[in-house]
């Protein structure tokens, strides 16, 4: 939960557009005013089938904005005004049409022009049925949008008003006053690595055996992708490679998803050049050699007999990458004893800079998990950092990058 009280004179402008969620979005300003935030309003035609009008504007306390071409909208404020008379844009509810008038850059009524007008920062709660939402159109949309800087929240599993299940309940009120708020620190904090830019894997890899079966490991993504995300929150270009994960993609992040080691190696150089290179992904060892093109039958025989064969080392290869080597390049290791020796030979032979080291043995809940116990391992010693959130362990690998990079700004050496 971050600190509400940046929310104090804050200028939201709210889109709701139309979808059964728009109910929460009353319960939104109100939360959003009582922490000292004003909210304009503008409602969609497809929104006013939701919430009236006048709900909307008695919780404002405010006109409320529904069409482009109304002569008093325009005379008391036009939308380009009011597209940038506010701190942040917060479109909830997010509906797939919106979202989709916003990614072709249409501007056919009062929200999505307002949309295209604003030159301040968007954050959406999308809210639809979990096809719509995993409709690859829909995907597309949202990763285009995210690629041009468009913060999301949500949306969640749940119980849906169609009566299916699954991802497309839009996030409710408090964690979108939480996203909000969280905006708002984010861009208080000061920005240490801008202008660098940093490839970041997450998650594990999956190895296809036959067209349905693959291997994998349980890797959940938790920590690369908090790496990720506190390494933009500093500021940096983040890229992130990231295999299959349950996580929603990192805000401010430019993520890549992939399956396999290869994709996730080719990806990663397609990232180059950058400053810093951070590889907590799971990757898979080894691949089944001689990929089934159809699916594996039982025959009545043995059981068939899978070959396996060595993946790339992609932390190694972009290590030895001569003059694309990221100045900065961190790996992971994941011991399960000896954790600090092994780590030390595996910084040493895979050429990286820093090694993140964690035990993994069994009882320690490390992967999958929401903590882990780390130590960094640099060319001139060992700090053992206490068991603590990953996120913090994100933030304070971040932090210790910035620090690097201030150091050796002026001094001109790695360390
Ligand atoms: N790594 C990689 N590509 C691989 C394998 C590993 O980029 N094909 C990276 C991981 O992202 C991690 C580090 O290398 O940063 C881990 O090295 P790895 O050799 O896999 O070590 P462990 O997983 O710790 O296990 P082991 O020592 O048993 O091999």
């Amino acid at each position: 939960m971050h600190d509400h009280a940046i929310l104090a004179g804050k200028r939201i402008l709210l889109v709701i557009a139309g979808g059964i969620a728009a109910y929460k979005s009353l319960e939104l300003i109100r939360r959003l005013r009582e922490r000292g935030a004003s909210v304009r309003a503008i409602l969609t035609k497809a929104g006013a089938q939701f919430v009236t009008p006048l709900s909307v504007q008695a919780l404002t306390e405010g006109t409320v904005y529904q069409d482009l071409w109304s002569l008093t909208d325009e005379s008391e404020m036009g939308h380009i005004r009011l597209s940038r008379e506010a701190d942040l844009v917060v479109v909830a509810p997010a509906t797939a049409n919106l979202l989709a008038r916003m990614a072709a850059g249409m501007a056919d009524d009062l929200a999505a022009t307002a949309l295209l007008a604003t030159d301040k920062p968007v954050l959406v709660a999308p809210a639809m049925n979990v096809r719509m939402w995993l409709h690859p159109a829909t995907q597309a949309n949202m990763a285009l949008l995210a690629a041009r800087g468009v913060t999301r929240v949500g949306p969640n599993d749940g119980d849906m008003a169609c009566g299916e299940f699954g991802p497309g309940r839009m996030a409710e009120p408090m964690e979108i006053v939480d996203a909000i708020a969280a905006h708002f620190a984010a861009q208080s904090v000061p920005k240490p690595l801008a202008g660098k830019r940093a490839l970041v894997t997450s998650g594990p890899t999956h190895e296809p055996i036959d067209p349905v079966r693959y291997i994998a490991n349980r890797s959940s993504g938790k920590q690369g992708h908090a790496i990720a995300a506190a390494l933009a929150a500093l500021g940096a270009e983040v890229t992130l490679v990231a295999g299959p994960t349950r996580l929603p993609d990192p805000p401010g992040c430019a993520v890549t998803h992939i399956e396999s080691a290869r994709e996730m190696l080719t990806a990663c150089m397609a990232a180059l050049p950058t400053d810093i290179a951070v590889f907590a992904a799971a990757v898979a060892d080894w691949r089944v050699k001689g990929l089934s093109e159809r699916k594996l039958k039982k025959d009545g025989n043995a059981p068939p007999a899978l070959e396996l064969t060595e993946n790339p080392d992609i932390l190694a290869t972009i290590a030895g990458s001569g003059a694309l080597r990221p100045a900065l390049v961190v790996g992971f290791a994941a011991e399960t004893g000896d954790v600090v020796e092994y780590a030390r030979a595996k910084r040493a032979r895979k050429g990286c800079d820093w090694i993140v080291a964690n035990d993994v043995s069994p009882g320690t809940t490390t992967f999958g998990g929401d903590d882990n116990a780390v130590h960094l391992i640099r060319a001139d010693g060992v700090e053992d950092w206490p068991r603590m959130g990953k996120d913090a362990v994100a933030s304070r690998l971040a932090d210790t990058i910035a620090a690097h990079f201030g150091a050796t700004h002026f001094q001109g050496k790695t360390p």
